[in-house]
């Protein structure tokens, strides 16, 4: 079965718990303590409490979780705008990463309350009391809610996302018709922020050869596009038993989308044009 939209996969309503322990299995000095509390800030008459993993590489000491308390009327309405307040008010060595500040960047992708998101669209009133912020799952982590994605970039580059032509250049543009274009819809619009892929079971277990969600929805925008001349070496390249196969639709990845994507639809489409051409 293909699913056309990500409205038909059931969203989890904010779990509060990520679903693997964190602390499952890995070495001592790597578990989670207990950090820091800061003190409530003098004067705020509406608060909210942030629950924030902290890592200091230039420490030998094991991560921790400081509380803060936000003075919600001090500060905008989204988390991304509590933790530029925590930065600029409270403790300016919180680190994490933002750009555009309007969910088109991908940059402020962690782990809000357990479900992968940008922090700049999880607007505050939607977060529990308290809320737990992490940086995104299964990836190593560089300081603080930054995480270290070069791995995941380096898989986006395997799937060559640019237009590949053989015939010449025309005089003008490569036009498409308007069911052309459309068929790109739900594709192009990723703004690789990796929260499918860092929340695809599959890729905690295959992460080294299996391409993952992003880079395979990706691969289809490609696939998709009428202009592309490319089509089957592409599909030579992701015709192996980890790169594209690994996936086995358990759709996490969809439901955690804050474009509102489908990478699910993308792989199936992906395996689906595969099966047509008899690989
Ligand atoms: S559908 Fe595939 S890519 Fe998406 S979470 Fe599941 S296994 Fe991972
Ligand atoms: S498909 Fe969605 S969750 Fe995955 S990288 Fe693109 S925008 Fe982010
Ligand atoms: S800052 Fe760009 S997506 Fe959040």
């Amino acid at each position: 079965m293909i699913i056309e939209s990500s409205d038909e996969v059931p969203r989890l309503k904010w779990p509060r718990r990520f679903p693997v322990p964190r602390d499952f299995g890995v070495a001592q000095n790597s578990r989670i303590v207990e950090g820091k509390s800061w003190p409530k800030p003098k004067g705020a008459k509406r608060i909210t409490t942030l629950r924030i993993y902290r890592y200091e590489p230039d420490n030998d000491g094991p991560p921790s979780i400081d509380t803060f308390i936000v003075d919600v009327d001090d500060c905008g309405p989204m988390l991304l705008d509590a933790l530029i307040w925590i930065k600029y008010k409270v403790d300016s060595t919180l680190t994490f990463r933002r750009s555009c500040r309007e969910g088109v960047c991908g940059s402020c992708a962690m782990t809000i309350d357990g479900t992968n998101w940008t922090a700049c669209t999880r607007a505050m009133d939607e977060l529990s009391e308290p809320a737990t912020i992490y940086p995104l799952a299964n990836l190593p982590v560089i300081k603080d809610l930054v995480s270290d994605q070069t791995h995941l970039f380096a898989q986006h580059a395997l799937t060559e996302p640019w237009l590949k032509t053989e015939t010449p250049a025309p005089e003008h543009e490569r036009v498409q018709s308007v069911e052309q274009r459309q068929a790109l819809d739900g594709y192009y619009e990723c703004i690789m922020c990796f929260c499918c892929t860092s929340g695809c079971p599959s890729h905690w277990w295959n992460g080294d050869r299996f391409l993952g969600p992003a880079a395979l929805l990706t691969a289809w925008r490609w696939l998709a596009d009428s202009r592309d001349e490319g089509r089957g070496e592409r599909l030579d390249a992701l015709d192996d038993p980890f790169r594209l196969y690994r996936c086995h639709t358990i759709l996490n990845c969809t439901r955690t989308c804050p474009r509102g994507l489908n990478p699910g639809k993308a792989i199936a489409e992906i395996k689906r044009m595969m099966l047509d051409r008899g690989g």
